[in-house]
């Protein structure tokens, strides 16, 4: 789509919150996963491009690891960043959730819409961040970006040890279920909210509002939106950057 026939946005203020405290274990031994280079520069900085590609978001708040704050300040210092946008700096939490809630936290007046967005999804298109703004203007309280799952999914009984036989407890039916991406896209007030009344461990931030019984709902996500998780994943990552590359070339 080009940048005109994109959705204006107008008349509300947007922030982006982006968690990278998390050390990315799965990715195996190195720096916070966030640091980690996709064709020579930081996961984090593309989340962050990510981000600022769209025109409504004004301001990004990344969250670092608590060690990590200086750091991750001159990373974003010495990457060229829209100019429209203002960046700040937030030390995280033990969790994501708390990392998030820190974030929140930073965000001044005069913000009313939040984005969540995980620094483990550097190549989220602008589109489908629009979609997720345009969705919380249009009046729901909370936003996700999904898409239907390939694989059969079934509930188990987890194993004490890994890799034993772990017996299946349903088959919960393919077609309702959707694999939930970021960034997830808040009215401002009732996620925090959601941070400030709920306590249990999440994995998301929309299933707090749920637990708020608010309505959420899902938009379609993007296969470039994906979480890069292990190693296979950087590899995925720089493919999909070479072809970008590629297609912006002609
Ligand atoms: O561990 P997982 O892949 O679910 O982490 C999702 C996102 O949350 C990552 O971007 C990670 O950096 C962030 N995170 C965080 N603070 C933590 C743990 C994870 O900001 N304590």
């Amino acid at each position: 789509m080009s940048d005109d026939s994109r959705p204006s946005l107008s008349g509300s203020r947007t922030a982006a919150v982006i968690p990278a405290a998390g050390r990315g274990v799965r990715l195996g031994p190195g720096a916070p996963k966030a640091l980690r280079a996709l064709n020579g520069t930081p996961m984090l900085i593309h989340a962050v491009r990510a981000m600022a590609a769209s025109r409504a978001v004004s301001l990004v708040v990344v969250v670092a690891p608590p060690d990590g704050a200086a750091e991750v300040k001159t990373l974003l210092d010495a990457h060229a960043l829209p100019e429209r946008t203002d960046f700040l700096v937030v030390p995280g939490g033990d969790s994501r959730q708390e990392s998030v809630k820190y974030g929140l936290d930073a965000l001044p007046p005069g913000i009313d819409i939040v984005l969540v967005h995980d620094a483990a999804r550097p190549l989220v298109p602008v589109d489908t961040v629009d979609a997720v703004i345009e969705a919380v203007r249009e009046g729901a309280p909370a936003v996700v970006p999904a898409l239907p799952l390939a694989d059969t999914v079934k509930e188990v009984e987890p194993a004490a040890v890994a890799g034993a036989p772990e017996p299946v407890v349903a088959t919960p039916e393919r077609a309702r279920l959707r694999a939930v991406q970021t960034p997830q896209g808040f009215d401002r007030a009732t996620l925090v909210r959601a941070h400030e009344t709920v306590t249990d461990n999440v994995t998301d931030d929309a299933s707090m509002v749920e637990q708020l019984g608010l309505r959420v709902v899902v938009v379609p996500g993007h296969e470039e939106a994906f979480k890069v998780t292990r190693p296979l994943d950087l590899v995925l990552a720089e493919a999909v950057l070479a072809r970008r590359r590629l297609n912006d070339g002609f």
